[in-house]
C-alpha cells in the first residue's frame, strides 16, 4: 500500500497494532524510540554499521536505522521488549545472564533480538552460524565471545555464577544483569522528557579555520521551530573547559577561531519536528579554511605556528624519568635492539554516542548524561555556567561504553546552556560521525626506544623518546605524558633507564584518556624490542621475559620498590604450557604460523597525586541496607564489584544489599572511572564503609569481631541476639546507621627525575597469541589467545573474564586494523573494530597474587587488559614471517608491503 509523505502509518508492534504519524523518510527506529517510547531499541550509528537498533521485520532482522517508518505499514515489528518474554527471549535472558555476555549493554537488544531470529530456525546452532547470524551487530565491550558462548548454549563454566552470597571470589551474576537483557536499561538518549527542545550543534568543517558567526537573531526568527542559538557570548561564565588544573584550554564554543575538524561554534535549539528536518546549511557562518598542522613533524618545525601562546614548539608538557646511566649501560651492553614505532589515533567507538537532557529545577541545572566521572563534570560545568557547584547537579545515566572518551564532558554544557537559556527541558544526543570529530581519541604516537642486554640474557639500559599527538587541546594529554615515561620500561629490572615523553598540540581532535594513557603505545615500542633482543641473544622471548620480570624486592625505575604484590612473573610462568604447545604448530607455507608473547604493567589510580573516593552507606529501620555506588559503572561492573566488597565488608548476602546509583545531590564522590582506580580505590572506600557499619552493629551489641550479624527485616540478629533497629532514631536520609568513609592510596609525587612512589599498587599481565599470516594478502589472522592477569583477589571471576576479553578485542583492534583518520574514516563502515567473527577462542588465566593495599588483596584491571595485546601480535606476526612490524595498525597493505621488502612474492 503506497502511503504519502507525512502520512499516519500502522504496523503492528510486538502483538499490538499501532498507527502513528511519521514524516516522509523518517527513520523506523525514531519512529520507534520517539513516537511510540520503544526505548529497547538503542541507535548507535544511523547508517546500518553498528545494528544496535535491529529489529525483526516479519520475522527478518533488519536496522530499523535504514528503513524508512512508512515501509512498515502493515508489516509486523518485534523489539526486544516483545521478544524478551518469547521462549527464545526468556532462555537467551538467562544465558546472557549466566556468561555475562552483557556488559554496557547498549549492543545487548541488538545482539539478542538477532539471536532470537537465529534461534527460531536453528534451536542449537553452531559457532560459526552465530557469527553469520550476529555478525552485523557491533559490540566493543565484550569481546564477543561470551555472547558466542550464550547464543551457542554452551553451559557456564562456572557453575556457582548462578548461585552463591555474592561475597568476595563468587563469579555472581552482574546485580544489573535483568535491565540489560530486558532492554529496559536507560543510555543517554533514552531519558529526555517528551517535549524537550533539541539542540544541534554546529561544528567545523575545516581542521583549522577563521570564521565569523552571522546574524543569529534574524535565523531564529526565521527558521520555523528554532528557539534559540548559543554562542561564545552566551557563555555566562567561563568559555572553557578541561580536566587538569593548568590545561582548562579546550572552549565550549571556539571564538573566531577553530583549531579541529568537529569543533563546536555554535548551537541551535528548536523543537524537536524542527530539528529532525532542519538543515543548518542555511546557518549563518562565514568560515576561511587556513593551513593546518597535521602532524607532530610538522607542529614542532621552525617557525610552525603556535596552537596555545607560550607553547614553544607546540610542546603541550613534557615527562621524564631517568635512573642510573642508561647510555652507559647501553655501551656496555652486548646486543642492543633498537628502532622507531608509529601508532594513530584510536577512536573508542563505543556504541552508545554521547547523550543526555538538562532541566531547571528552581534556581539549579539538572543534568543527566553519560559519564565517566560525574563529580567533575559537575564542577565543569558549573564553572562554565558560571554558577556554584551547588546548583548543579549531575545524575548520569547508564553508559553505553566509555574507555576513557566519557571523562571528559561532552553534551553537558551545551544542554546545561540550552536548558538555562530557554527554561525547557533540552537535550542533544550526537551523531555517529559528530561523535568521532569532536570527543577524543587515543594519542598518535612516534616512539625511538633502544634497549641493551648482556650475554647472560640480563637487561642493561633502555633509552625512550616517545612524541605523543594531543591534538588541538590538552584533555588528558599531561596525564599520557607523564604516565608513559614510568611504564615504558614494563614490568621488568631496569637499573640504567632514561625515558622522556612529550604531547604536542596539532589541528586534530583533542586525545585523551583511552584505555592505559598512553601505555599500550609504548608497550608496542618495548616489548617488540625485547623480542629482538631475544632473538639475538637466541633465548626463548618467553623464558627471556621472565629472567627479567620485577619479582617482590625489585627496585622500579621510579626508585619504588614492592615487598609483595608482583606477579608478572607469575603470569609468564601461566602461560608456559601453552607457549610450549604452540611451539610445535609454527611455520606453513603462504598461510604461516607463528607465536607472539607480550607483558604489560599498569599502575592503578592516578600519578604520584591525591585519588580518594568516599563511600556512604546505611541501615533503614526496616532493616533495608543501602549502599551509595557512585563508581559509575560503564560496563566494567563497578555496580556489581563494589556491591560485592561492600557485603563483605558489612558480612550481608550481596542480594539484600539496596544500591543508589550517582548522583551528585545524594551520593558521595567516588571518583571518576579511569586509571584502573574503581575496584582498588572506591572499592577500598565501600570495604571502610561496610566494615564500619558492622562495627557499629557489634559496638552496639557489644560483641566482639566475629559476631555472626543476620539481616533481612527490622530485628537484627546478632549471634543470635535480636537488635530492634526501629528503637534508633532515623536520620535526614532514613538512616538509623550509617557510614562514610574515604580511601586515598598512599603515594608519593614524582621528583624531577620521575623518582617517588607513582602508584600504590600496579597490576600486571602477559598475552601470548597464535597468528596465521597469509604472506600473499597480507592478512594477520588471530586463531588463539591465552591472557594471564594478576588482579590480586578476584572480586568477581567471570567479571575479570569479561574485562580480558573486552581489552584483546581493543588490543587485536589496535594492532590490525583501527586508525582514525579526521575527515575519512568518520563511521563506523570506514572505522573497522574487530566484529564476532574476528576473536578467537580466548583463554583466561586469573592469578591471585594479593596485594596489601587492595580491597581483600584486589588490584586493577581495565587498562592491563589490553596492553600486551596488540604487541604480542606483532611478535606472531616477526615469528610466522620474520617481518617486524613497527607502525600500528599492521594493516593487510603495511603487512604486504613489509613481507615484499623482505624478499616474499
Ligand atoms: Fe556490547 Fe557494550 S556490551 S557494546
Amino acid at each position: 500500500m503506497e502511503h504519502k509523505d507525512d502520512a499516519p502509518v500502522g504496523f503492528t508492534l510486538d502483538g499490538s497494532r499501532v498507527c502513528v504519524e511519521a514524516r516522509a523518510g523518517e527513520r523506523l527506529s525514531y519512529t520507534l524510540r520517539e513516537r511510540l517510547q520503544a526505548r529497547s531499541v538503542k541507535v548507535g550509528c544511523n547508517a546500518g554499521d553498528c545494528g544496535a537498533c535491529t529489529v525483526l521485520v516479519d520475522g527478518q532482522p533488519v536496522c530499523a536505522c535504514l528503513m524508512p517508518a512508512q515501509r512498515a505499514a502493515g508489516r509486523h515489528i518485534e523489539t526486544l521488549a516483545g521478544l524478551r518474554h518469547t521462549p527464545e527471549g526468556e532462555a537467551l535472558a538467562a544465558r546472557f545472564t549466566a556468561h555475562q555476555a552483557a556488559q554496557c549493554g547498549v549492543c545487548t537488544p541488538g545482539m539478542m533480538v538477532s539471536a532470537v531470529a537465529l534461534l527460531r530456525r536453528q534451536a542449537a546452532p553452531t559457532e560459526p552460524e552465530v557469527q553469520d547470524a550476529l555478525g552485523g551487530v557491533l559490540c566493543r565491550c565484550t569481546g564477543y565471545r561470551k555472547i558466542i558462548d550464550a547464543v551457542v548454549g554452551v553451559d557456564p563454566a562456572r557453575r556457582e555464577a548462578r548461585q552463591g552470597d555474592g561475597s568476595v571470589g563468587r563469579p555472581v551474576p552482574r546485580v544489573d544483569a535483568a535491565i540489560k537483557v530486558d532492554g529496559t536499561e536507560a543510555f543517554g538518549d533514552d531519558v529526555a522528557p517528551a517535549g524537550a527542545l533539541v539542540v544541534v550543534l554546529v561544528r567545523s568543517p575545516h581542521a583549522h579555520a577563521r570564521f565569523e558567526v552571522g546574524d543569529v537573531g534574524r535565523f531564529v526568527a526565521e527558521t520555523s521551530g528554532v528557539v534559540a542559538v548559543l554562542t561564545a557570548q552566551d557563555v555566562p561564565g567561563k568559555n572553557a573547559f578541561g580536566v587538569i588544573p593548568g590545561f582548562v584550554d579546550q572552549p565550549v564554543f571556539a571564538e573566531a577561531v577553530a583549531r579541529f575538524r568537529g569543533e563546536a561554534v555554535a548551537a541551535v535549539i528548536g523543537e524537536a519536528e524542527a530539528m529532525a528536518r532542519i538543515d543548518l546549511v542555511g546557518f549563518p557562518v562565514v568560515w576561511e579554511a587556513l593551513p593546518a598542522l597535521d602532524d607532530v613533524a610538522e607542529a614542532v618545525s621552525d617557525g610552525a605556528e603556535l596552537l596555545h601562546p607560550g607553547k614553544d614548539r607546540n610542546v603541550m608538557i613534557g615527562g621524564l624519568v631517568r635512573c642510573g646511566d642508561a647510555g652507559a649501560a647501553l655501551d656496555r651492553a652486548d646486543v642492543v635492539a633498537r628502532g622507531q614505532f608509529e601508532s594513530g589515533f584510536v577512536e573508542h567507538a563505543y556504541i552508545e554516542p554521547e547523550a543526555g537532557y538538562a532541566e531547571m529545577q528552581g534556581d539549579r541545572v539538572m543534568v543527566r548524561a553519560c559519564t565517566q566521572a560525574p563529580v567533575m563534570d559537575q564542577e565543569q560545568t558549573a564553572a562554565i555556567l558560571g554558577l556554584g557547584v551547588d546548583k548543579v547537579r549531575m545524575v548520569p545515566t547508564a553508559v553505553g561504553g566509555g574507555f576513557g572518551a566519557k571523562l571528559d564532558i561532552s553534551v553537558q554544557p551545551y544542554v546545561a546552556l540550552a536548558a538555562m537559556k530557554t527554561g525547557r527541558p533540552c537535550r542533544i544526543t550526537f551523531g555517529r560521525s559528530e561523535s568521532m570529530q569532536a570527543t577524543t581519541k587515543r594519542h598518535p604516537s612516534r616512539i625511538d626506544a633502544a634497549i641493551g642486554a648482556t650475554k647472560d640474557g640480563r637487561l642493561s639500559g633502555m633509552t625512550f623518546a616517545g612524541d605523543f599527538n594531543t591534538g588541538a587541546y590538552s584533555s588528558w594529554g599531561p596525564t599520557v605524558a607523564i604516565r608513559v615515561p614510568v611504564h615504558a620500561s614494563g614490568p621488568y629490572i631496569m637499573r640504567d633507564y632514561e625515558a622522556r615523553s612529550r604531547g604536542i598540540f596539532t589541528h586534530n581532535p583533542p586525545a585523551g584518556a583511552f584505555r592505559g594513557f598512553g601505555v599500550p603505545q609504548s608497550a608496542i615500542a618495548q616489548e617488540v624490542l625485547f623480542d629482538d633482543l631475544a632473538a639475538q641473544l637466541e633465548i626463548d622471548p618467553l623464558e627471556f621475559r621472565i629472567l627479567n620480570a620485577l619479582g617482590n624486592g625489585d627496585t622500579t625505575v621510579c626508585g619504588q620498590v614492592f615487598d609483595q604484590g608482583v606477579g608478572i612473573k607469575a603470569c609468564f610462568e601461566a602461560l608456559r604450557p601453552a607457549w610450549e604447545t604452540a611451539k610445535a604448530t609454527r611455520g606453513g607455507d603462504v598461510v604461516r604460523r607463528g607465536i607472539g608473547v607480550a607483558g604489560g604493567w599498569y599502575g592503578c589510580g592516578n600519578t604520584g597525586l591525591g585519588n580518594p573516593s568516599t563511600c556512604k552507606s546505611g541501615i533503614r529501620a526496616d532493616g533495608v541496607v543501602v549502599l551509595h555506588q557512585g563508581a559509575m559503572d560503564i560496563g566494567q561492573g563497578a555496580n556489581t564489584v563494589i556491591a560485592q566488597i561492600f557485603a563483605q565488608g558489612l558480612g550481608v548476602p550481596l542480594a539484600q544489599v539496596e544500591i543508589i546509583g550517582a548522583d551528585t545531590d545524594v551520593t558521595p564522590d567516588m571518583g571518576k572511572t579511569s586509571a584502573s582506580r574503581q575496584t582498588f580505590v572506591s572499592g577500598n572506600a565501600a570495604r571502610l564503609s561496610g566494615t564500619a557499619l558492622r562495627g557499629e552493629i557489634l559496638r552496639r551489641c557489644n560483641m566482639g569481631d566475629d559476631a555472626v550479624i543476620e539481616f533481612g527485616g527490622p530485628v537484627l540478629r546478632v549471634d543470635g541476639q535480636p537488635f530492634d533497629l526501629r528503637r534508633l532514631e532515623a536520620d535526614r536520609e532514613g538512616y538509623v546507621l550509617r557510614a562514610v568513609e574515604t580511601y586515598d592510596p598512599p603515594t608519593r609525587a614524582l621528583d624531577a627525575d620521575g623518582q617517588g612512589a607513582p602508584y600504590a599498587q600496579f597490576g600486571y599481565a602477559a598475552h601470548m597469541v597464535v597468528v596465521d599470516v597469509d604472506t600473499r594478502l597480507g592478512t594477520v589472522k588471530p586463531q588463539r589467545f591465552v591472557a594471564a592477569h594478576d588482579v590480586g583477589q578476584a572480586i568477581n571471576p567471570l567479571l575479570v573474564e569479561g574485562q580480558v576479553h573486552g581489552g584483546i578485542a581493543q588490543g587485536l583492534g589496535m594492532a590490525l586494523m583501527e586508525e582514525y583518520l579526521p575527515g575519512r574514516t568518520e563511521n563506523l563502515h570506514d572505522y573497522l573494530i574487530p566484529t564476532i567473527g574476528d576473536i578467537p577462542p580466548i583463554e583466561t588465566l586469573i592469578i591471585e597474587e594479593p596485594d596489601a593495599h587492595g580491597p581483600y588483596g584486589a588490584k586493577g584491571l581495565g587498562e592491563h587488559v589490553l596492553i600486551p595485546t596488540a604487541p604480542a601480535i606483532l611478535n606472531a606476526i616477526r615469528d610466522a614471517t620474520g617481518v617486524q612490524m613497527r607502525r600500528v595498525p599492521a594493516t593487510p597493505s603495511r603487512v604486504r608491503a613489509a613481507l615484499r621488502e623482505a624478499g616474499y612474492e
